[in-house]
Parts: C-alpha cells; structure tokens; sequence
C-alpha cells in the first residue's frame, strides 16, 4: 500500500492516540515489526511552533522512524497551512489532518469531529494545507457527526478533490464517542466513492477483526489504536497474517524485554522520573488479558519508582518462567 510518493511495508498502521504514541511507545511498536506507519498523537495547529514545549514533546520522532505522519488539528486554514508546513520541517513524512477527535473540549472549539458538519469549511483546510506542503496529506475521519448525519463520503470526497493521498475512516459517529461497535461495513460506501487508499479503523483487536473489517469495508488497509496498548504485537501479528505467513507469539524474554525498553524510553525522555513512571502506568492496561495479569497491573499501578517497577516485572516474568507459562499469553486467563 502506498501513500502518495510512500510505500508502506505493509497496510497495517498505528493509530493516533492522546498521551499514549509517544516516542517510546511509537518505538516499541515499531520494533515489534508489521507496522507500515506510526503516527504522533494530535496537536493542535497553534501549538506547532518552534519553542513550544508540547510540540517538541509531541513531535519528537527518532532518527531512523520512518514513514511517520504527524497529526495536527484546528479550524484556522492559515493556522492548518502553517502548522502542516512546519511539520514538515520538522521531519513529517506525512501530515495527517484530524476530522474525528470527538471530546467536547475539541469540538467545542469547532475541530476535530465538529469539521464534519461544516464541509465547506473542511474543505478550506484541506486546500490550505496542500498548498503548503510538499508531502502527502492524509484525514482521518468518523462515518459523520451523528446517525442523521453520516457524510463520510462527502468529506472523502472533497479530501481526494483537494489532494489528500489517503483517508483514514473510524467507523463510528461522533455521537457514539468510543461506544458500541464499529460499522465496518458503513466504510464501504466511502471505498466505492473515492479512489484513494482508504484504511479502516475501530475495534480491530485480532488477525481476525482485520480480515472481517477489510473484507466488509474493502478498505486497503487496517489501523488499530488500543489494541496496540492491549498488544504491542497485534499489528506484526496482522500484517503476517494479511501477508499469508503464520502469525508468531513473542517468547517471554520478548515481553519482558519490551515492557523494560519502554520503561527505559520513558526514563530517558521525560524529565523527571515521576513523569516516565506516570508514563509507564498508561501502557500497563493491555496486562489484563496474560496470567495474573490484573495483580501484575495494581501492583504497577501502585509502584512509585522506576526501581520498584523494574524489579515488580522481573519477579513477574521470573515467576511465570517457574511455573511453566512461558507459552501461556495467548489465552485467557483468570483473574
Ligand atoms: C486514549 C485515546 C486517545 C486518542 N487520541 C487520538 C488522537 O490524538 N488523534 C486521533 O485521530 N485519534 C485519537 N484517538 C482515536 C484513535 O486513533 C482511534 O480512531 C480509535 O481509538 C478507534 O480505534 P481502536 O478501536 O483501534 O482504538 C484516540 C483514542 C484513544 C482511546
């Protein structure tokens, strides 16, 4: 799958997510493999300037991370324009345009999912932005602002007149917030209406969810957000499997070593270890699904050093290994 000028290892891409793909976590993903595309969490257009600390922490991107699209959100064309372009200076491969984020503290402003209702206005942004840029724009988007007013297909529309290389659907309204289930087959309408690569987003937590939502979509391509926090490996997972080879399970020494390189990127990032410990305790959720999981989980969430998680997951994994579970993830567990 290609976006634009770029072509992506595989069609399977991290989502965007507030507070949590951040460098360190963007890393991990990346070095579990089968992630064609991270992205940075959204910023705001007005904060992308050059001594803005939260752009500098949002927009950190590694030297060797690549394709990597930096998602930028407002309602200002000008402000778009600018922010898209200096993001490109700063190293963006791709700028991605959010019209889905629906928190009231967004679309009170009249951004993210409330650019939906105003197609004109959209539209503004998307030609703005491409005006100012040389590399490829991409939006992400809902199915519409409520249930009466579905208009994926508009804005998709008007994305691929004005330029964009590619569209990203999460298959809910904005009404639904995170709630219900994913309408995969809905996308479908906006596969037939544009040319364009199109990748589908919303609940897709297993091998089995990405094949189901691109054969009801006929989408190019899969994009999972917290399924990635649940499990690092699901994207290296699907992409195997779309790609016809037997998906794999991490060994334990695997798992371990992850949960300690994120701990370690979050040590060396923040800039205080009681900031990567607080970090580190909103990528800890996925632990529910493994064998003790959930103990594992209060413990850490009541860890105040990075000493104390550091030896809680040693004695952890020490103690899995000693009860002959290193084999044991993929199946549920009891609390
Ligand atoms: C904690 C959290 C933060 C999010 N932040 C963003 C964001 O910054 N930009 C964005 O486009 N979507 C954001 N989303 C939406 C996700 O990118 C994704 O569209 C949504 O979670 C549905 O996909 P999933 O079911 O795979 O998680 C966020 C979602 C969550 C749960």
């Amino acid at each position: 799958m290609n976006i634009g000028p770029i072509k992506l290892s595989a069609p399977t891409l991290q989502a965007p997510m507030e507070a949590i793909t951040d460098a360190p976590f963007r890393a991990l993903i990346r070095a579990r493999g089968g992630c064609g595309l991270t992205c940075t969490e959204f910023i705001h257009s007005a904060h992308v300037t050059p001594r803005n600390p939260l752009a500098a922490r949002v927009l950190r991107r590694a030297e060797d991370e690549q394709p990597i699209a930096f998602q930028i959100y407002g309602r200002e064309p000008t402000l778009m324009a600018a922010a898209a372009a200096a993001c490109e200076a700063r190293g963006a491969d791709i700028i991605d345009l959010n019209l889905g984020c629906p928190s009231k503290q967004v679309t009170g402003g009249r951004a993210g999912a409330a650019l939906m209702r105003e197609p004109e206005r959209a539209t503004q942004i998307f030609e703005a932005v491409m005006g100012a840029i040389k590399a490829p724009m991409t939006v992400k988007m809902r199915l519409g602002w409520d249930e009466e007013t579905r208009n994926a297909v508009e804005i998709a529309r008007r994305a691929e007149a004005a330029g964009a290389a590619a569209v990203t659907v999460h298959a809910r309204t904005r009404q639904q917030l995170y709630r219900g289930e994913a309408d995969w087959g809905a996308v479908a309408e906006v596969r037939a209406a544009i040319q364009i690569p199109l990748i589908i987003n919303g609940d897709i937590l297993t091998t089995g969810d990405a094949r189901a939502a691109l054969s009801a979509s006929g989408a190019d391509g899969v994009m999972v957000g917290r399924g990635l926090v649940r499990d690092p490996w699901i994207l290296r997972q699907i992409a195997d499997d779309l790609a016809g080879r037997a998906p794999t399970s991490p060994s334990l020494e695997a798992r371990h070593g992850a949960l300690l390189g994120l701990l370690r990127g979050f040590l060396e990032g923040a800039p205080t270890e009681g900031v990567a410990v607080g970090r580190m305790k909103k990528h800890i959720g996925y632990l529910t699904h493994i064998p003790w999981g959930a103990q594992l989980r209060d413990d850490l969430l009541h860890a105040r050093t990075a000493e104390a998680i550091f030896e809680r997951l040693t004695s952890y994994f020490e103690a899995l290994e000693d009860a002959g579970l290193s084999q044991a993830f993929e199946r549920r567990w009891p609390r």
